[in-house]
């Protein structure tokens, strides 16, 4: 059954409590879980990172919302520690970077699909291609430098192959900066969808910039220099899908229900028990900032919190394969370009573009180099060379 928002009041924000032993729980399973809950615990991780952001940025501007957005913003970290904390040890920095863009993939994919408006959903297809070279370049140096097949990882969820190639990625400012929804007429599930991908990119920006300095090999260095850099391109373009006319409490409503429909598209699709009770816990706290940020939209803005939400949550975020989609996608829109706000063939790209990316790419681009030759296969490229030394063996002994 659909989650009422108005109906269901969750758990008040005085009741959501937590002790560090509570907050620190036992992490998933790097290999045994199923993938999606790694992409989920990236994803929440991400969407509460946004939550504190936002209530920073917002404290920032606006002394009047002040203490309450401290009241909230306290639960989200608190959250987002529980969250964040559920991933493994063993799970190093280059295995938690596949999983950030198999999600990139799968859920900008599924948002695309079940998109409204147009031109919000090629917006959508546009990213996910190049999220989805991002985890062949990856996998390409997981194969070079760990030696370790990465679709133990991906679990044969998402093909490792390439998209629009990241090095044609580059673009100028301006060609990615995009239209935004208008908030009086667009439909409410364009507003979430908005906020969860610019949420997840922002956090995939922000952990390439952490991780990237900490790989010895130089080349590692340079790829995450150069694909934090098309991160940093993917925040500006879906960050300017929300419309800036909305109001601050606006905004936060919307962020509180994004949270409430992200936590909630989790629960729907979780395998790991254990991580299952956290998405649930998590609904009903959600439910709680949601119902908290409802009163203060009626009494300082004397608006109806009715005229911004959706009655009842959309169907969930599909934490699933969607590689016919993707394929399909790739097969027609791989050659796509942008020009302003615009999506465009290639002949028509805006020169400035070319001349950026020529510029960036002129003492070489790392993510061609990594995979110079990378075709993934099963077992690694060293089974390859195994299998041609065994052939080579077999030949001898046959003399
Ligand atoms: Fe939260
Ligand atoms: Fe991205
Ligand atoms: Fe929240």
């Amino acid at each position: 059954m659909a989650l009422d928002l108005f109906q269901e009041k969750g758990i008040p924000l005085e009741r959501q409590l937590f002790t560090w032993k509570d907050l620190v729980r036992r992490p998933y399973s790097k290999l045994d879980d199923d993938a999606f809950t790694r992409t989920r615990v990236i994803l929440m991780n991400g969407i509460e990172a946004d939550a504190l952001r936002m209530k920073h940025i917002f404290a920032r501007l606006n002394r009047e919302l002040r203490p309450h957005l401290a009241l909230v913003r306290r639960a989200e970290h608190h959250q987002q520690t529980m969250v964040n904390w559920l991933n493994p040890p063993d799970q190093s920095a280059l295995e938690t970077t596949l999983g950030f863009e198999q999600l990139a993939i799968e859920v900008t994919a599924s948002v695309a699909i079940h998109e409204p408006d147009p031109y919000l959903a090629q917006t959508y297809r546009f990213g996910m291609l190049e999220d989805f070279d991002h985890l062949y370049r990856y996998s390409a140096l997981y194969d070079r430098v760990e030696g370790k097949d990465p679709n133990n990882l991906i679990q044969s969820y998402s093909d490792i192959r390439p998209g629009r190639p990241t090095s044609v990625e580059h673009r100028h400012p301006l060609d990615d900066v995009r239209r935004s929804y208008d908030h009086k007429t667009a439909d409410p599930l364009s507003k979430l969808h908005a906020i969860t991908i610019t949420a997840a990119e922002f956090q995939t920006h922000d952990y390439y910039m952490t991780v990237g300095p900490q790989f010895a090999d130089p080349l590692a260095r340079q790829l995450y220099a150069e694909i934090a850099s098309i991160e940093e391109q993917h925040v500006t373009q879906y960050g300017s899908l929300c419309d800036p006319d909305e109001s601050m409490l606006e905004k936060w409503l919307l962020h509180e229900a994004t949270e409430v429909y992200n936590y909630y598209s989790c629960l729907a699709y979780e395998t790991n028990p254990q991580v299952k009770a956290v998405w649930q816990r998590f609904v009903d706290y959600e439910l709680g900032h949601l119902h908290y940020v409802m009163e203060l939209f009626k009494n300082l803005e004397r608006r109806d919190p009715a005229e911004v939400l959706p009655r009842t949550l959309p169907e969930p975020i599909a934490f699933k394969e969607h590689r016919e989609f993707v394929r399909k996608v790739l097969s027609q829109e791989v050659d796509m370009r942008s020009r302003g706000m615009d999506y465009v063939g290639p002949a028509e790209e805006d020169p400035r573009s070319v001349q950026y990316r020529e510029q960036l790419n002129s003492e070489g681009s790392p993510t061609e180099t990594v995979a110079a030759g990378y075709h993934w296969r099963p077992g690694t490229e060293l089974a390859a060379k195994a299998e041609r030394m065994g052939s080579v063996l077999e030949g001898r002994r046959l003399q």
